[in-house]
């Protein structure tokens, strides 16, 4: 696999790409954990095809970033989504080896080593990718966060691999975007909160090579959150306890 150096210098897609670049649901946002608020439908998923080690069907240098495409009939349902979802690849985002960290969503101001998201579409949308960016909820991401690196031996992996360890019943769920132009505002993001274990090759392709071949810095830069709200498991906080938090500083003062 060959790549190239791309700088990805996303301060002027605001300006040269104005139909959604400077909307006002952009992604990737820092997550304000203390801030999500609690929604009692946003439930369990159910995964169809996740454990299944051949589904991925190649692996495509998109001179952007490394993409894995998946063979049709992965399938991601449950989790408060509209209706079924098609898991169509991942990809990656990172920053520079490990000197520097590249995921795009920041956790309380935490930036992670790397980033994956699975991008999923609407099935009933048939792969028509003009009707699914045309959709506020057309497309729906996973967002993983790997902190460590583990090696797996053999060559047949499944996606399963990639959420081991991690309770998929426990995310954080707003509604953003694209984080490449044209950044339509199209995506139900969901970033689980337990961070997962990646292919120590996956980064080898990125880390150890000269540095004439390496992509740096893949991420877009935190966007203004506009007060867009995040949610996560749990019950909303009741109206007196809201009024308490907010009475304790005058009380203070
Ligand atoms: C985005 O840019 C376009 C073109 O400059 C402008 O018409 C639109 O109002 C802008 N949208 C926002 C949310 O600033
Ligand atoms: C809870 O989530 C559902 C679907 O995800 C949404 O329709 C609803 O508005 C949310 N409720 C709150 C209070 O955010
Ligand atoms: C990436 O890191 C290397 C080694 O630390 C450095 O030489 C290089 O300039 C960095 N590249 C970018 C684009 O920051
Ligand atoms: C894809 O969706 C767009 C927008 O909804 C529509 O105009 C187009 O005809 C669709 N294409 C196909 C091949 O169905
Ligand atoms: C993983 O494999 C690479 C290359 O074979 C090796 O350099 C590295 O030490 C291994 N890491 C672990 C944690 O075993
Ligand atoms: C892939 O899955 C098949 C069927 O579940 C299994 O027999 C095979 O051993 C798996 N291969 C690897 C390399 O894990
Ligand atoms: C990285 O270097 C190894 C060993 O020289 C080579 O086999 C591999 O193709 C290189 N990978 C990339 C992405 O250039
Ligand atoms: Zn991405």
């Amino acid at each position: 696999m060959i790549l190239v150096v791309v700088r990805i210098d996303d301060t002027t897609w605001s300006t040269i790409v104005t139909e959604h670049c400077n909307g006002s649901r952009q992604s990737p946002i820092n997550i304000v954990s203390a801030s999500a608020v609690g929604n009692e439908t946003l439930t369990a998923f159910t995964f169809t095809k996740y454990g299944d080690n051949s589904t991925m069907k190649n692996i495509k240098n998109t001179g952007k970033t490394v993409m894995v495409m998946l063979t049709s009939g992965v399938q991601v349902t449950g989790g408060a989504l509209s209706e079924a979802y098609d898991s169509l690849q991942f990809h990656l985002h990172w920053g520079n080896g490990t000197s520097v960290p590249g995921s795009e969503h920041t956790v309380d101001g935490t930036r992670y080593p790397m980033e994956l998201h699975i991008v999923n579409a609407k099935s009933s949308l048939i792969g028509n990718t003009t009707a699914a960016v045309a959709d506020g909820t057309g497309l729906f991401h996973l967002s993983l966060r790997p902190d460590e690196y583990i090696n797996i031996t053999h060559d047949a992996i499944s996606l399963d691999e990639f959420l081991e360890g991690v309770d998929r019943t426990k995310y954080y769920r707003y509604l953003g975007s694209l984080t490449t132009p044209n950044c339509n505002e199209a995506v139900v993001w969901t970033v689980f909160k337990d961070p997962i274990k990646v292919r120590q090759d996956l980064v080898i392709h990125i880390d150890h090579n000269s540095t004439s071949d390496l992509m740096t810095n893949v991420f877009r830069n935190i966007q203004p959150d506009n007060n867009w709200v995040v949610t996560t498991q749990g019950r909303p906080a009741s109206g007196a306890s809201t009024m308490c938090s907010s009475l304790g500083p005058m009380a203070l003062a």
